[in-house]
């Protein structure tokens, strides 16, 4: 493989809708990175057999599996340094990265948020609690951010942010399908701002 591939590992635990958009983005717009590891807290998700159909290497990781935490975190970071993974993308991953999996990768972390941060962000602001938020707070529009991740829930630096409408009548769920497909659109755009150097 060319020196300049950017190995990509991305973290999910639910459909990988995200991780589908982001495969899809690599290979039509030609971009110089092969994601090549699928990580998921969970045995069983839509990201895996997504992973499978696409010849994609899945690892189950979860803490349970260890005996401690520590053990946990430096199994994460020894599969990821074993696989040359340049860059991790979170895409719908439910669990906090391990500290010393995000000191080792710093500032080569994203996640999508979907909603507009700083606003709606934080511990416990995820899934539907993030739309019935922006909904409840009588916001006109929402959308989704791309950020790089830090130690802290959603406060890494913002790379890319897109903004979608919050239209009269919008249940949580019909907001969070907007959002979801501005995601699918926002996450390949910032990977590939990030992979061509740009801020
Ligand atoms: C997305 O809204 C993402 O922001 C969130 O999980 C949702 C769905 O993820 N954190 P996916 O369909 O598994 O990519």
């Amino acid at each position: 493989m060319a020196d300049n591939i950017t190995r990509l590992a991305v973290f999910c635990s639910g459909t990988g809708s995200n991780f589908r958009a982001l495969h899809e983005a690599i290979h039509e717009r030609e971009l110089p990175a092969e994601i090549v590891l699928c990580v998921s807290n969970r045995p069983q998700c839509g990201a895996f057999e997504f992973a499978e159909e696409k010849g994609v290497e899945t690892l189950h990781l979860s803490e349970r599996q260890f005996g401690s935490f520590e053990e946990f975190e430096e199994a994460m970071l020894r599969a990821l340094k074993a696989r040359g993974i340049g860059l991790v993308l979170l895409a719908g991953y439910m669990r906090k990265v391990p500290d010393a999996v995000v000191a080792a990768y710093a500032d080569r972390i994203l996640n999508v948020h979907p909603a507009l941060l700083p606003k709606f962000g934080g511990e416990g602001m995820y899934g539907i609690r993030v739309h019935t938020a922006v909904i409840a707070a009588g916001e006109s529009e929402s959308g989704a951010t791309v950020h790089l991740v830090n130690k802290e829930y959603d406060k890494g630096r913002i790379l890319l942010q897109r903004t979608v409408p919050v239209l009269p009548g919008d249940t949580p769920e019909s907001l969070a399908g907007r959002v979801l497909a501005c995601e699918h659109l926002l996450y390949p755009d910032a990977l590939e701002q990030l992979l061509a150097g740009e801020p």
